[in-house]
């Protein structure tokens, strides 16, 4: 079983990327072999900053470490190091329809966010991400929800090029989290928690004091009632309550019968208490992983080694099947 994921260099990473697909990446080791991107070449798409998008790989990267990544037991590397990404991109743009890629949620809101240049990378971006995937003939690939229409893309890419040119690609799913696969802004809970999209006080970022979580649960967005129980009617509730599961690894309803008869009070003091002891652990780790960047260089140096040569052998067959290329 071949588990393969990426995650963007931007920002610090928050609970939704923790809670949603950090924490499936770390599980995976034991499932499977499992390779894990930082996706520089995604983040290039929209603006950045030129220095600061090397430091932010190296924070990733250190991140995943300090979450339970295990370059022993699997692959790690940053998707520049590995240029047959780029290469199988545009192979396989050639069979993909601009249309699916004009239908792309992601893309659309992202590009009506651009103040300056929507570029046409943004618009490639999907074919990139398929790309990454397919390079490795990936059988199972851990994202939150709001990469479910790539993963479907990717599919459909997959399963054109293999109609047209003969069965070259593994055709992947995606592995979504029962709970936790969509969390919350703590300050808009009808908004995914996101960098590019909420405000600081609605965010808990995996390196956060303690200090800093327990302000912003205490402060996070309730709803009209008293009982914490999920509902429609009650996104920020249900948010938290899903946050709680998550950490306890128990099921929605055990959070909800724990607290019955309880008030939203004890009940946020509560999830902030367990989400610093959950999170503390992996800001120490991190603290110190981030000191040493000729560690991590070498940690990503090794994962490309090893991805590369996976990914080279794919595109040869690829070449050869496309017509591309010297026999
Ligand atoms: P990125 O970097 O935006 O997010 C990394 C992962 O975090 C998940 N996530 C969330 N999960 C739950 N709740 C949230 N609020 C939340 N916000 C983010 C994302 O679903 C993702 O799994 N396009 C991808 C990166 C990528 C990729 C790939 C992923 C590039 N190539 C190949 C899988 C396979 C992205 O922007 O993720």
């Amino acid at each position: 079983m071949r588990i393969f994921s990426g995650i963007q260099p931007t920002g610090r990473k928050h609970l939704g990327n923790y809670l949603g697909a950090i924490r499936q990446y770390v599980e995976g080791q034991e499932r499977g072999e499992g390779i894990y991107c930082v996706v520089d070449l995604h983040a290039i798409t929209v603006a950045y900053d030129v220095v600061e998008l090397r430091a932010r790989v190296l924070d990733t990267t250190a991140m995943l470490l300090a979450a339970g990544l295990d370059p022993a037991r699997c692959t790690l590397f940053r998707q520049s190091d590995v240029r047959e990404h780029t290469e199988l991109c545009w192979l396989l743009a050639s069979v993909t329809a601009h249309g699916d890629l004009n239908r792309m949620t992601q893309f659309k809101e992202k590009s009506a966010r651009q103040r300056e240049l929507i570029s046409a990378g943004l618009f490639l971006y999907p074919v990139l991400q398929a790309a990454d995937i397919l390079a490795y003939q990936t059988d199972e690939v851990p994202v939150g929800d709001d990469q479910r229409q790539h993963i479907e893309l990717t599919r459909d890419i997959a399963q054109r090029f293999n109609e047209r040119f003969g069965e070259t690609f593994k055709v992947p799913v995606h592995r979504i989290p029962e709970v936790g696969a969509r969390i919350m802004d703590l300050q808009d809970p009808t908004q995914k928690m996101s960098t590019t999209a909420g405000s600081e006080a609605g965010l808990v970022f995996v390196t956060d004091e303690p200090g800093a979580i327990v302000q912003k649960l205490r402060s996070a967005v309730t709803d009209s009632g008293g009982e914490v129980v999920c509902g429609p009617d009650k996104p920020g509730i249900t948010n938290l309550i899903e946050i709680l599961a998550v950490v306890r690894s128990s099921k929605v309803d055990e959070v909800e019968a724990s607290f019955a008869g309880g008030g939203y009070g004890d009940f946020k003091q509560a999830v902030a208490d367990e989400l610093v002891e959950y999170l503390g652990p992996v800001r120490e780790r991190y603290v110190e992983l981030r000191g040493d960047e000729r560690a991590l260089e070498g940690v990503l140096a090794e994962g490309a080694d090893r991805a590369r040569a996976i990914a080279a052998a794919t595109l040869a067959t690829v070449r050869e099947r496309m017509g591309v290329g010297a026999t």
